[in-house]
């Protein structure tokens, strides 16, 4: 049977999906958000058919729609920019979803970019309606409801994939092949930081109104819930998810020992919540498959109080070594530096999401790795609703589905038990299924 067009619900409607974030643009790298410029790119192309979107707050689509007009629609040449939206734009309503999945039908396909906490039951809903699943990183914050969404796919033989882009960006996806052939893991250390420039939006709103609290509330009603999104969670999460995709089938993480940096995003210049931290770094112990006398150690480390001004919105770089020789990759750097009169040096990543148009005026960012990795999880679904391959085949394949990225959770899990009771977090393998001690 030959593919039919995919229809999809983007559930979230922030700065990775329309770049809007309820103050106006986004002043990261994604001022156009990612998921609906680059569905709306398929739509063109012919993957997609009907593209609807779900958020909570119904009233901010008039200034979503004008946003994605002027900055997409006006840019692009033939990029149609609408979509069914839900909940109406008068209603507010966190459960909007559930009445978005039910109007789709069995086949159809959910991508999820919403506040952590909401990923498992958005992503259950719709698994247990027959939906395809893409979810954001991270997947879940337990380690329990990863496994339930594993077995929920495998039981509805849906897609469920995690958006981990960083495995379609070709350098990361060369390193990891080169790194299997150096024998045993030895020692891995991965650094991922951002700016304090969600903190200084914060600021900024708090300074007006001079109430933090009401502050916060905003804060939570544009979906930022800064201290349940951790930095680890948040950022900490692309590198360990990396390096366990290096480890499949060669080695487990056994323990975990977490320690926080805090005290910048609750000084009275940003007046975060206290239980906000600064920098999270996960000290992890790997037990070899393959071999009983090697051991290795991963430092995973994370921050969104990076200094301003560094000329990079994301600091990102790894080191691997195994027995037979190490990696090194500096990504946030890749020797393309503009300078500008007002603002300084910046490095871009057009590998990434190049927003530039091609030479016919088209959105042309079809192989950035941002674009790749929501196009191959389109194909996948479109691929299981032909008949032409089972959803789990994919696990075989090294992609990142929800079997193959469950002990990112489990470290992340880990490591958040580790911060809040002040211990080691042991990780321990029962059949197939993991559990922390
Ligand atoms: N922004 C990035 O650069 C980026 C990159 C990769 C992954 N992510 C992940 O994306 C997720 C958040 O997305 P964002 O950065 O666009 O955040 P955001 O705060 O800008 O937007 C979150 C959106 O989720 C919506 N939302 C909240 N609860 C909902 C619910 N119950 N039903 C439907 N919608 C709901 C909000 O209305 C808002 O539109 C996080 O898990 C984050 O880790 C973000």
């Amino acid at each position: 049977m030959a593919e039919s067009k995919l229809n999809v619900l983007m559930c979230g409607t922030g700065e990775y999906t329309t770049g809007w974030v309820g103050s106006g643009a986004s002043t990261s790298d994604k001022k156009v958000g990612v998921v609906g410029l680059t569905c709306f790119d398929l739509r063109r192309l012919g993957k997609i058919g009907e593209l609807a979107m779900v958020g909570v707050n119904g009233k901010k689509y008039p200034q979503i729609r004008t946003h994605l007009q002027e900055k997409i629609a006006d840019v692009y040449k033939d990029l149609d920019v609408s979509f069914k939206s839900y909940p109406d734009d008068n209603t507010v309503d966190a459960e909007a979803y559930k009445q978005a999945i039910d109007d789709r039908k069995a086949g159809d396909a959910v991508i999820i970019f919403t506040p952590d906490s909401t990923h498992y039951p958005i992503a259950l809903y719709a698994i247990e309606k027959g939906l395809h699943v893409l979810v954001t990183k991270p997947a879940t914050q337990l380690l329990e409801h990863h496994q339930h969404l594993i077995d929920a796919a495998r039981a509805k033989g849906v897609v469920c994939f995690v958006e981990h882009h960083k495995r379609f960006d070709p350098v990361y996806s060369d390193a990891r092949a080169r790194a299997r052939t150096l024998g045993e893991f030895n020692f891995y250390n991965s650094w991922m930081s951002q700016p304090k420039l969600q903190l200084e939006t914060f600021k900024a709103w708090a300074g007006k109104d001079s109430d933090i609290r009401s502050a916060r509330h905003y804060y939570l009603d544009c979906g930022l819930e800064l201290t349940k999104r951790s930095t680890s969670y948040y950022l900490n999460s692309h590198h360990i998810d990396i390096h366990t995709w290096i480890m499949e089938g060669r080695g487990v993480p056994t323990r975990v020992v977490a320690s926080a940096a805090k005290g910048i995003a609750t000084s009275d210049e940003f007046g975060c919540v206290p239980e906000t931290e600064d920098t999270i770094t996960l000290l992890v112990d790997w037990e070899s498959v393959d071999s009983d006398k090697h051991r290795g150690t991963a430092v995973y480390t994370s921050s969104w109080t990076a200094p301003l001004k560094a000329g990079i919105h994301t600091a990102q770089h790894w080191y691997y070594m195994g027995a037979k020789g190490e990696i090194a990759v500096d990504q946030a750097h890749r020797g393309y530096d503009v300078v500008y009169d007002d603002t300084g040096k910046a490095s871009f990543n057009p590998f990434y999401m190049k927003y530039s148009p091609s030479e016919t005026g088209h959105f042309d960012g079809q192989r950035g790795y941002g674009y790749v990795s929501i196009e191959k999880f389109i194909d996948a679904a479109r691929d299981v609703n032909a008949g032409k391959i089972k959803a789990s085949d994919f696990d075989k394949h090294g992609l990142p589905t929800i079997a193959n990225t469950v002990l990112t959770t489990a470290i992340l899990n880990a490591g958040r038990i580790s911060l809040d009771q002040k211990r080691p977090v042991l990780i321990k393998k029962n059949g197939d299924k993991y559990s922390l001690e």
